[in-house]
């Protein structure tokens, strides 16, 4: 289901229309991650990742409770936008063999998975305020907080030695 779907006629359809579309996206990042991780070599991304990884697994419990705070029973709808950010990076880590120049690629696919997360919770947390739903906008900030540190911790990777190796 689009985002100029019929069934959307207000402004509480759309917020949970975009809450089904993050809870999805944030259980394929669970999926994608342990291959990720499994992939990457450099010691402090492996470990970042797992950190991510936990994270994660507590952004969808955190989603729980807003479908819950609304009434509405958690729930995904296919989101095809993260299916085609993970897709990319699964396809581009099929063709990389240096392990440094795949660090490098890991980093950018996440940094990629990180930014789609940031601009859903920053959508989802002003609809949230402006819904009068404070309790639920706490509750995304939180994993907003989390996935700008994650992006941070691999903006740092990427300036630092990661890419510096794979030069
Ligand atoms: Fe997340
Ligand atoms: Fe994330």
């Amino acid at each position: 289901m689009g985002f100029f779907s019929k069934d959307i006629k207000n402004m509480d359809d759309l917020f949970l229309h975009t809450l089904r579309d993050i809870y999805y996206a944030e259980k394929q990042i669970v999926q994608a991650l342990p291959e990720m991780i499994e992939k990457s070599s450099d010691p402090q991304l492996k470990q970042g990742f797992q950190s991510h990884l936990r994270e994660t697994e507590n952004h969808v419990k955190r989603l729980e409770r807003v479908f819950q705070l609304q009434g509405q029973d958690a729930k995904g709808v296919e989101c095809p936008a993260i299916d085609g950010i993970i897709d990319e990076a699964n396809e581009v880590a099929g063709e990389v063999e240096d392990k440094n120049v795949l660090d490098a690629a890991l980093i950018a696919a996440a940094q990629a998975v990180e930014h789609y997360e940031i601009t859903r919770y920053g959508s989802l947390i002003a609809w949230a305020k402006q819904l009068g739903r404070q309790d639920c906008a706490t509750l995304l900030q939180q994993n907003l907080d989390e996935e700008k540190a994650a992006d941070r911790k691999l903006t740092a990777m990427a300036e630092s030695n990661v890419n510096r190796k794979a030069a």
